[in-house]
């Protein structure tokens, strides 16, 4: 009999983590990505709050992750035109409060660490593979990728992100919605990364907001690495479906149209977003779903990270939330496998049963603030436009926010 192996479909940074996690338990594992191969200039920045800190740290990737993080102090708000609405020190106030500090990283940066890092990484991460379909029987379950091959292990956990593969697999056994998860669609993003502009226009160690209404713009500077992050988000006229969210591939020409319209819109105090596209090193539009998966799991398929939860990127959870969904299954997982090493599937279901129990809260709220972080500075009512001019500023701003008082008053509206 062979013994446990978890195939992991997706190679993407909740998927390393969980490689980590399961190397660490000792539990065999291999990861299946649909792409060729790892390109370190796409994405844009990644922050991991203290949460996730703990874990690296956990994981023995705690030092080397500190080395490649962008250091910041202070988020600076302000308006469409540049005029400043609060500055605090909120960022660097994250390691005095929690100890750990908060880490912004290049998203390639990150991913490589992940992936140098994780044991036996080459004969464990498989390119090129786009699984096709799943099938599972009382023993095992076996992927079919797009290339013919098939792979064979006790489990598939299915981290292949929002537009997932083995959601949608694995649907029609529950009998739910057609993508398996219901979410709604208020936001459209453009978002990359360019290069940084000397001369004081962009100050180092801030990370700067742009507010309302209904757009809301970051911008990270990252001069140490000569570059800056940005993300733009505006409200869609009316929510549209997940399906048709999911499935929407943005052109260059789409792309540039939705910067030309903001084109005028401040990202720093005195620059605005045509400085940034102009100088553009890699940039990328979409949808911005946000959801949960209406079931986590059936027999011997497991979801986790986007697939299972997408939120709103502006408060920097998405991330944070899939390690810690990874870290409490491979929990369970490990507990199972030292009483039952091969353990049938009802013995999984009841792992997969308590993780989707313990997590589908936390993961529920994560959204919600989410929400939240993306509607507030784009002042998605008349509350929150008076609330941020206004209120907030004077009673400490993102100091306040940082302290959780805030979120919790909120209207989760479209
Ligand atoms: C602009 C932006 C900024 C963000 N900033 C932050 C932040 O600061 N902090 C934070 O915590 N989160 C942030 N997020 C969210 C974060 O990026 C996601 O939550 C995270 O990437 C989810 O990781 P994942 O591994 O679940 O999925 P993904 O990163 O989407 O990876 C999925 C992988 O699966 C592969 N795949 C897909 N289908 C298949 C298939 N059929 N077969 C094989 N492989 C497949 C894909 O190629 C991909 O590599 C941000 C998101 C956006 C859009
Ligand atoms: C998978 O399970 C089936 C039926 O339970 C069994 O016939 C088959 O040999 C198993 N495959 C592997 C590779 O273990
Ligand atoms: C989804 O797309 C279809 C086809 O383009 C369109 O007819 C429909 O109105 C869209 N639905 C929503 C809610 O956007
Ligand atoms: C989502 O997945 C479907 C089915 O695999 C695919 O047709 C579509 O292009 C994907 N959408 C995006 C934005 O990648």
């Amino acid at each position: 009999m062979p013994a446990f192996k978890v195939l992991i479909v997706g190679a993407g940074p909740v998927s390393l983590v969980a490689g980590h996690c399961l190397a660490h338990a000792g539990i065999d594992f291999e990861i299946l990505e649909r792409q060729d191969d790892f390109d370190l200039n796409v994405g844009a920045s990644t922050a991991l709050w203290p949460e996730s800190a703990r874990i690296l740290d956990q994981l023995g990737l705690l030092e080397e992750a500190r080395t490649l993080r962008i250091p910041y102090h202070s988020k600076v708000c302000i308006h469409s035109d540049g005029s400043l609405i609060s500055r605090s020190r909120m960022l660097e106030a994250v390691e005095e409060l929690h100890g750990h500090p908060w880490m912004l990283f290049h998203r390639g940066d990150l991913v490589d660490l992940l992936r140098r890092r994780l044991p036996e990484s080459s004969g464990r991460i498989h390119t090129g593979k786009a699984v096709q379909s799943i099938q599972t029987t009382d023993e095992n379950a076996t992927l079919t990728c797009a290339d013919g091959t098939t792979h064979t292990g006790s489990m598939i956990l299915g981290i292949d992100g929002v537009n997932s593969t083995v959601r949608r697999l694995m649907t029609p056994k529950l009998k739910s919605t057609s993508t398996g998860m219901n979410m709604k669609t208020s936001y459209v993003g453009l978002y990359g990364h360019s290069a940084f502009i000397p001369g004081g226009a962009m100050e180092e160690g801030c990370f700067y907001e742009t507010h309302g209404p209904d757009i809301t713009f970051q911008v990270g500077v990252a001069a140490p690495v000569d570059r800056c992050y940005f993300g733009c988000f505006k409200r869609l006229p009316q929510p549209i479906t997940s399906t048709n969210a999911t499935q929407k591939t943005f052109t260059e020409a789409e792309k540039d149209a939705f910067a030309a319209s903001l084109a005028d819109v401040h990202t720093t105090t005195t620059l605005t977003l045509r400085d940034l596209y102009s100088r553009a090193q890699w940039t990328h539009m979409a949808y911005i779903e946000e959801g949960i998966a209406d079931s986590w799991f059936s027999d011997r398929i497991v979801l986790a990270g986007d697939a299972a939860h997408r939120m709103t990127p502006n408060a920097g959870l998405g991330l944070n939330c899939g390690i810690q969904s990874v870290v409490v299954l491979v929990n369970h997982l490990r507990r199972l496998l030292l009483q039952q090493p091969e353990p049938g599937s009802e013995a999984l279901m009841g792992v997969f049963r308590a993780y989707e129990a313990t997590r589908r809260k936390p993961a529920t709220e994560m959204v919600k603030v989410s929400a939240t972080a993306m509607r507030a500075p784009a002042w998605r009512n008349q509350v929150w436009r008076f609330v941020d001019q206004y209120v907030l500023p004077r009673i400490g701003g993102d100091m306040v926010v940082l302290s959780g008082s805030v979120f919790r008053l909120v209207l989760y509206g479209s």
